[in-house]
């Protein structure tokens, strides 16, 4: 088997708190974003643009922080979940993997089943047209 290495990518806009800090392979950091100390990012995943990850997060491999989303501090994100744009995530919450935080939600319980969550505060979705 071939060995593999991957990039990992940081605008030269993002802030990246020295402090205790790790970022995993083939992770993106995306312009604006912001990483306060003590936070540390898996492998293969994508902090996008204006995205916040406050100090002591800790954010599983191959999830997605979307744009302007902001997690507070000691949030603990699983593995394959996508904070969708503008999220909100309260300190201390852990949402585990495979999970999907609709656009704007904001999170103010943990979430420990995966599955899909909006609103606020974010509640599994619900589905009315026809499905
Ligand atoms: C949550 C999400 C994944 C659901 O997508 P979907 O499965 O295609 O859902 P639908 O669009 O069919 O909507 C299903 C229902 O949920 C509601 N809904 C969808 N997204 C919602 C959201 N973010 N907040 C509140 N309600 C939402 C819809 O109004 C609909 O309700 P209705 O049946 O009463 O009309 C999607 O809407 C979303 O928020 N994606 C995030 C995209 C994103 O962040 N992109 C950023 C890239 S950087």
């Amino acid at each position: 088997m071939r060995d593999a290495s991957w990039y990992t990518a940081i605008h030269p806009s993002a802030t990246i708190s020295p402090l205790g800090t790790s970022i995993g392979a083939g992770t993106v950091i995306a312009a604006q974003a912001v990483i306060n100390p003590f936070a540390q990012v898996g492998e293969h995943c994508i902090i996008n643009t204006h995205a916040v990850v406050e100090h002591d997060n800790k954010i599983g491999s191959y999830s997605h922080i979307s744009v302007g989303a902001q997690l507070a501090g000691a949030v603990i994100i699983g593995d394959k979940t996508w904070i969708g744009i503008g999220a909100t995530v309260k300190e201390g919450l852990s949402i585990c993997g495979d999970c999907m935080v609709g656009a704007g939600a904001t999170v103010v319980h943990h979430i420990t089943e995966p599955g899909t969550y909006v609103g606020c505060p974010a509640k599994p979705l619900q589905r009315h047209r026809g499905n």
